[in-house]
C-alpha cells in the first residue's frame, strides 16, 4: 500500500513538472529561477515578420516565436530577468518605448539616423536587403519598373522610407502604406496593390508559401540590418551589447541564424 501511495506521488510530481515546464517554455514569458518573482523585462515587437517574429498558432496555444524572440529569451535569462512580450504595430513601437511602456523592442529594426534621435541603438546583430515583391508574370526588373504602379510598404519602416524616396523620381509610382506586413501580402494577391517592398529574409518566407509571388533585390540600398531599441539612456544598452557579442563568439548567434533563415544565411 505504502509503496503503491509513493509511485502515485512520483507520477503527481513528475506530471506538476512536465505542466509547470511546458508552461514556462511555451508561454510568452521566461525565466530562471532566480528570477521568479524577480523583475521582467518587458519587449514590445510587431509579430508580423517572420521569421523575426510572428504568432504561431500551432498546438492550439497562441506564441511569439521566431529569431528575435530567441535573442531576447537567451539575454534576458542572462540578466536574470523574466521576459514578457507585447504584440503591437510596427508604427507604435518607438512611441512605446518613449512612453516607458516598453523596455526594448525588437523586431528586426534597423537603427536609422531619424530613429536615433529618439531611441538608442544596440549593435547590429543581423543583415538584410531589400526587394520588391509582386505578382508572377509582371515583369518587374528592379526599381525603374514601379512607375504608375502602387507600391505597399510597413507603416512607419525603412521601406516606406525608400518608397518615398523612389516616388520622387518614378513617375505615378504611389505608396500604400499598411499597418502588417500579411496585409501587404494580402493586397498583392488580390491585386489591390501591384508590388511590395519588403527585406529579403521576410520575402523569402512569404515566397515561399505563395508560388505566385516574386521578387528582385534592390541594390545597394543602405544598411537594412536589425538592432535592438531602447529609450533614450537606457542602462540595458550595455549589457545587451555585452551579451550580443557573447553570443557571437560562442557560436550561438549562428545557431540561431541558421535555426531560423537556414543553411543558406550569411
Ligand atoms: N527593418 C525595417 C525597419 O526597421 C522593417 C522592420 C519591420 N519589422 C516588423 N516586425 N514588422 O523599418
Amino acid at each position: 500500500m505504502k509503496r503503491r501511495w509513493f509511485l502515485a506521488s512520483t507520477v503527481a510530481v513528475a506530471v506538476t513538472t512536465v505542466g509547470l515546464t511546458a508552461a514556462c517554455g511555451g508561454g510568452q514569458s521566461v525565466g530562471d529561477d532566480a528570477a521568479a518573482g524577480g523583475s521582467v523585462l518587458t519587449m514590445a515587437t510587431s509579430a508580423d515578420y517572420p521569421p523575426y517574429e510572428f504568432v504561431e498558432t500551432a498546438g492550439g496555444t497562441e506564441e511569439i516565436v521566431g529569431f528575435d524572440v530567441d535573442i531576447a529569451r537567451h539575454i534576458a535569462t542572462e540578466l536574470g530577468y523574466e521576459l514578457e512580450i507585447n504584440n503591437i504595430d510596427f508604427n507604435g513601437l518607438i512611441p512605446a518605448l518613449q512612453a516607458g511602456r516598453a523596455d526594448f523592442v525588437m523586431a528586426g529594426m534597423t537603427p536609422t539616423e531619424e530613429r536615433k534621435q529618439n531611441v538608442d541603438f544596440s549593435s547590429v546583430y543581423y543583415d538584410a536587403k531589400q526587394t520588391i515583391v509582386f505578382p508572377s508574370g509582371s515583369g518587374i526588373t528592379g526599381p525603374a519598373d514601379l512607375g504608375g504602379k502602387t507600391v505597399g510598404v510597413q507603416l512607419g519602416s525603412i521601406q516606406e522610407e525608400l518608397g518615398k524616396e523612389l516616388a520622387e523620381s518614378t513617375a505615378g509610382l504611389e505608396l500604400s502604406p499598411l499597418n502588417r506586413i500579411n496585409e501587404i501580402v494580402q493586397e498583392l494577391k488580390s491585386g489591390r496593390i501591384d508590388a511590395a517592398i519588403i527585406e529579403d529574409t521576410v520575402a523569402a518566407g512569404f515566397l515561399a508559401n505563395n508560388p505566385d509571388l516574386e521578387s528582385v533585390v534592390i541594390p545597394e540600398e543602405g544598411p537594412v540590418g536589425s538592432a535592438v531599441a531602447f529609450p533614450k539612456d537606457s542602462e540595458l544598452v550595455a549589457d545587451f551589447d555585452r551579451i550580443l557579442a557573447e553570443m557571437e563568439s560562442s557560436g550561438l548567434m549562428e545557431e540561431l541564424i541558421v535555426k531560423w533563415f537556414g543553411d543558406g544565411a550569411e
